[in-house]
């Protein structure tokens, strides 16, 4: 019998991880504090590199790009990632430097979003991250096209699936030097 690819789709199964307690009265008030919580979590359950994530960036004429990337450092600084000035990514982030990036931790049903402008980080930083890399992975980089970027965070979103659909969804937006922090999903007026 044939199957539609909709139907097969419809039948694989999804949140089939198993969510952490959450409890929103110990949730720290610094977003970077719960994100190093969630990915050693991910990394202690097993989940093989959990560092990964997708960099989405818009191009000169907005046009929407997205690609898988390593985090390369997370700080009050922002979340570091790297590659060639000459890349895609290099150009559009030239001509827009903003980007989201996105985490998706599968055994804890967790996700985490995080956008805001981006920041070249200095020479120093960028030669010291491409140093930092295997020999194979710095062959062929051609010297100086190799930059180490930050998303400097306006806004992170914490998701964690629950089983009956409800969802939890922690938000975090810049004020200042301050965060403001909302609960499943109530958005900032
Ligand atoms: C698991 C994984 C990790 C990757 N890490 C990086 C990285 O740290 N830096 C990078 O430039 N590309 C990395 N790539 C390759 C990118 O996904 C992408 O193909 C490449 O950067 C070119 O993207 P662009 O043409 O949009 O610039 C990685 C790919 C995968 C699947």
């Amino acid at each position: 019998m044939e199957i539609t690819t909709a139907a097969w789709l419809r039948a694989r199964p999804t949140l089939t991880g198993s969510a952490p307690t959450l409890h929103p009265d110990s949730l720290p008030d610094d977003p970077l504090a719960l994100f190093l919580n969630w990915i050693t979590t991910a990394a202690e359950a097993g989940v093989a590199e959990p560092h990964a994530a997708t960099l989405a960036t818009v191009d000169a004429d907005g046009v929407p790009d997205a690609r898988t990337l390593i985090l390369k450092d997370v700080d009050e600084r922002g979340w570091a990632f790297a590659g060639p000035r000459s890349s895609a990514k290099g150009r559009q982030l030239a001509a827009r430097p903003a980007a989201a990036l996105n985490f998706w931790w599968q055994p804890q049903r967790r996700a985490v979003r995080v956008r805001g402008p981006v920041q070249e980080a200095s020479a120093e930083e960028s030669a010291a991250d491409l140093q930092a890399r295997s020999a194979a992975a710095r062959a062929g980089v051609a010297e100086g096209d190799w930059v180490l970027w930050r998303v400097v965070p306006s806004r992170i979103e914490f998701w964690q699936g629950a089983e009956d659909r409800q969802h939890v969804r922690i938000v975090y937006v810049r004020d200042g030097s301050d965060w403001v922090r909302t609960w499943r999903g109530e958005e900032r007026a």
